[in-house]
């Protein structure tokens, strides 16, 4: 996290003084880092090249255009789950070919729009799924490349909400199912079976999980091989943890580490979706206090960064490291711990729900009225989530390069925030 650190007790984004950009565009703003995102895929490019890898960055995570045209000057390529994400990736000027397009429920026209701009591969998910994308071939005179998603029932060991992997969730298919489509793939001539797929889950902390998934998917390409299918591809999805709390978070060649051998002993190449491993620790969320108040023996830090902004605490009781932007008391690395000059605060937002918080019992300075509070580890999951529940705007957000910056997103109006409504009078 080292694009984000606190000089002379003020918090910069690599050489801009984050302070300076809440005064300028207002809170809540997201603050991301260009040199963060381009180091992490950078990581992830070079730990897998051994298996000629497409990277196929997770548009889900954040699919801010800037942050995709980031991604794809720096030659990743996407996984998209909707046609709305496909247009976003060819609006910010990403190659659509090497494109992954997953989840469980694709349209006619979502697979018709894919199929237009040539995408690598769907990630098929069931067997009608694969009936649609054959038929929307044929009738475009064209050949569907797929791969077939499998539930390699694998527990990943992430919570319970994000967990994808294992028997009875709705991804994927189990192998006697994958086997008998492959079988129909063969028969079919819209279709064609480049490889497969898996997702474990997210954020996976253990490589233990990849372990296993590739060394199922090695035996599983074994034996489509054998079945005639010229078959090329394991895509292992994404899911690689990253560091909420201190440095838990593994560097991508750990990941690397167990998969690339099983990828290369199956003769494949390697696919990856990974979404929070770059964009993750990319940015902080930048909110300001408005009223502090001690009630029923709890000291709550009232400010107007809310769960419509950053949903992840109230959805899957995240963690998040949050210190003020400006303090004379050092970000101490393990915030759960008790620390001097501190007292444990429930920071809370605006939103009439009581999961509207960004964080509990946790150990903060003494904080007041206008001071700046960073949000750490938001840049995944976070405005890419948000939403204009209690008609709040959305955020402004902000790409900082070096000493430079831009603005990638402007705050909402309210205007905007109605103006798909119409009046019924
Ligand atoms: N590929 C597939 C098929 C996926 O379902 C996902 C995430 C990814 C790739 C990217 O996973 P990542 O590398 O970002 O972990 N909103 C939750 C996470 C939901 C993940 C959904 N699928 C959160 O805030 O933690």
């Amino acid at each position: 996290m080292s694009e984000f650190a606190y000089r002379e007790g003020e918090l910069y984004c690599e050489d801009v003084p984050v302070a300076r950009l809440a005064e300028e565009f207002g809170t809540p703003l997201w603050v991301y880092s260009k040199s963060h995102l381009l180091t992490r895929l950078k990581q992830i490019q070079d730990a897998f090249t051994d298996v000629d890898p497409v990277i196929c960055y997770s548009v889900k995570s954040n699919s801010n255009l800037s942050i995709l045209q980031v991604m794809a000057e720096a030659g990743s390529s996407f996984d998209v789950v909707s046609g709305g994400e496909l247009y976003r990736v060819k609006r910010a000027g990403g190659d659509t070919s090497k494109i992954a397009f997953a989840g469980v429920g694709k349209t006619d026209d979502e697979i018709r729009f894919a199929l237009d701009n040539e995408i690598l591969m769907f990630n098929v998910e069931s067997e009608p799924e694969l009936d649609r994308i054959s038929t929307v071939a044929a009738s475009m005179n064209k050949i569907g490349p797929v791969a077939l998603r499998l539930n390699p029932d694998i527990d990943a060991k992430t919570h319970q909400k994000t967990t994808t992997g294992k028997k009875g969730n709705k991804f994927g298919m189990d192998y006697e199912k994958a086997s008998q489509l492959a079988d129909k793939v063969l028969a079919d001539p819209n279709l064609e079976l480049r490889g497969i797929h898996m997702h474990l889950g997210s954020p996976i902390l253990s490589t233990e999980p990849y372990e296993k998934a590739v060394k199922r998917g090695q035996e599983i390409v074994g034996e489509m091989r054998a079945k005639g299918h010229d078959i090329n591809w394991i895509n292992l999805g994404g899911g690689f943890g990253i560091s909420y709390h201190t440095d838990e978070g593994p560097d991508a060649s750990v990941y690397a580490d167990v998969i690339v051998p099983g990828v290369k002993a199956a003769n494949c190449r390697l696919a990856l979706e990974p979404g929070r491993y770059i964009t993750g620790n990319s940015a902080v969320l930048i909110s300001q206090v408005l009223y502090t108040k001690h009630e029923g023996g709890k000291r709550f830090v009232i400010q107007d960064g809310a769960m419509n902004d950053l949903m992840r605490p109230a959805m899957y009781d995240a963690f998040h490291r949050l210190w003020p932007v400006k303090t004379n008391v050092e970000m101490p690395l393990d915030v759960e711990k008790e620390i001097a000059g501190c007292t444990p605060a429930d920071v809370v937002g605006p939103i009439c729900e009581s999961c509207d918080y960004l964080a509990k019992d946790r150990a903060l300075p003494p904080m007041e009225r206008d001071d700046y509070l960073a949000t750490f580890s938001a840049g995944a999951y976070g405005s890419a989530m948000s939403s204009n529940y209690n008609s709040r705007p959305r955020g402004a957000e902000v790409l900082v390069d070096e000493g430079e910056y831009r603005l990638i997103r402007r705050r909402e109006t309210l205007d905007e925030i109605i103006a798909h409504e119409l009046s019924c009078l």
